[in-house]
């Protein structure tokens, strides 16, 4: 097992609460897209690991490709304008796609995601995230599967990096204010 170490605080979702949350979500989705070969969109680099566990616990045939997006402007997520780093290699009109986050913040980057995925034609579009968190701008985001809503802090692990740290951490822990102050 993977140390805390000193820089992180608390662990807010064990490696086994989030795999046994991840087998509900593969269950309901499972469900929802039966008959159907979903395009599943892994949003790099965050997204990695719910992509990985989720699709191993699905039963549903998909397609698995990647986006890689970034927003405009130094670390101003608020802006919403996202620039793609890396598109997606598939055709998604008239598929159903999935979109899958490992955290939806101010959801700010996954507006501009569904959109941008409506605009191709695509079937439909909808939203996979492991994590939410509470403040995270909702209004016009419609989420189908939610792994946890969790607090307002600066958590890693699980994917979520700070300064590209933590990412292969198999539990999702907040870091210790040291680290970032
Ligand atoms: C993080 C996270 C989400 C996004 C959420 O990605 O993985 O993709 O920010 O923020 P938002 O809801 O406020 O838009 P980041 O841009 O840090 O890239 P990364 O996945 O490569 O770490
Ligand atoms: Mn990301
Ligand atoms: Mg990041």
């Amino acid at each position: 097992a993977k140390d805390m170490g000193t820089d992180l605080e608390e662990i807010l979702i064990s490696e086994d609460e989030m795999q046994a949350r991840l087998s509900e979500l593969a269950a309901q989705i499972d469900k929802d897209y039966q008959g159907k070969r979903p395009i599943v969109v892994g949003v790099l680099k965050g997204a990695v690991m719910v992509v990985a566990d989720l699709l191993r616990k699905m039963h549903t045939e998909t397609l698995m490709d990647w986006m890689a997006v970034s927003s405009y402007g130094s670390g101003t997520k608020s802006s919403g304008v996202v620039r793609i780093l890396k598109d997606l290699d598939s055709d998604i009109q008239g598929r159903d796609v999935l979109i899958i986050e490992d955290i939806i913040d101010s959801g700010l980057t996954l507006s501009w995601l569904v959109t941008n995925l409506k605009a191709r034609g695509a079937a439909s579009v909808q939203i996979a995230a492991a994590l939410r968190k509470k403040e995270a701008m909702k209004a016009d985001l419609d989420v189908r599967y939610v792994g946890f809503d969790i607090p307002n802090k600066f958590v890693v692990g699980y994917g979520l990096d700070f300064a590209e740290r933590y990412r292969n951490l198999p539990f999702v822990a907040t870091l210790a204010p040291h680290v970032y102050q």
